[in-house]
């Protein structure tokens, strides 16, 4: 099968400011489209440092990021952020007090799309996450964490980002939930050909990853019982 690079780290570091220690040491990958990845690594490791750079939420301390061949910091980063990227934070980040169709449409208005086709996608979305109208129009408190979970996913994917990065996005759910979320995104990945990127604790979901990655020390490296 022939492979297309999307998503590529060439030699970056990264400390924070006003911090003696260097997270990211020098890591070097290229993610490719169609791609389903796990990246584990103990807490502190700085996979939520890894995470935030590779969606242009910070830049490199040196060292560089490319998106299709362009170097990520010397684009418009408002819009790698809102068009290439899609991102499922820890903690959700969902509007409490607003339904889950509403969150995903609030999120495409931010990105300049709008109106009944903006209402469509947001409920085919929800559907594809097995969100149900009924659902879709409950504000966000009054659904369960698996099903919220759900949600954060279908409004990173709502802006068609060929990109989706997840920060342990299984992290508070059950076993099936956790099994729910994960087919999510192997579908986004294996149908849709998007390269999906998850930050996860879980064995079970390093299983279903096609590329299995360890953040250890600072550098990236392939799991060696994959
Ligand atoms: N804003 C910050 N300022 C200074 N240090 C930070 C900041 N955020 C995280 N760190 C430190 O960077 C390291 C990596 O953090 P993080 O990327 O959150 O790790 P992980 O997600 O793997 O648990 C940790 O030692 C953490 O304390
Ligand atoms: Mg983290």
């Amino acid at each position: 099968m022939k492979t297309v690079s999307i998503l590529t780290l060439k030699d970056i570091s990264y400390g924070y400011d006003g911090t003696k220690r260097t997270v990211l040491h020098n890591i070097s990958y290229t993610f490719e489209k169609g791609k389903l990845y796990c990246i584990t690594g103990a807490s502190g490791e700085g996979k939520t440092t890894l995470l935030s750079l590779m969606a242009g939420l910070d830049l490199c301390s040196s060292g560089k990021i490319y998106y299709e061949n362009r170097d990520i910091a010397l684009t418009d980063r408002d819009e790698y952020r809102s068009k290439k990227v899609g991102v499922v934070f820890q903690g959700y980040n969902l509007l409490q007090n607003v339904t889950a169709a509403e969150n995903i449409m609030l999120s495409m208005n931010i990105a300049g799309k709008q109106g009944k086709q903006a209402n469509k996608v947001a409920y085919a979305l929800l559907e594809q996450v097995g969100i149900d109208q009924e659902k879709a129009d409950r504000k966000i408190l009054k659904l369960s964490g698996g099903e919220q979970q759900r949600v954060a996913i279908a409004r990173a994917a709502a802006n068609g980002s060929p990109v989706l990065i997840a920060d342990e996005p299984t992290g508070n759910l059950d076993a099936e939930n956790e099994r729910a979320v994960m087919d999510i995104f192997k579908k986004f990945s294996h149908e849709e050909n998007k390269c999906v990127i998850v930050v996860t604790h879980s064995q079970k979901a390093v299983g279903e990853a096609d590329v299995a990655l360890e953040l250890k020390r600072g550098e990236l490296s392939l799991h060696t019982d994959h």
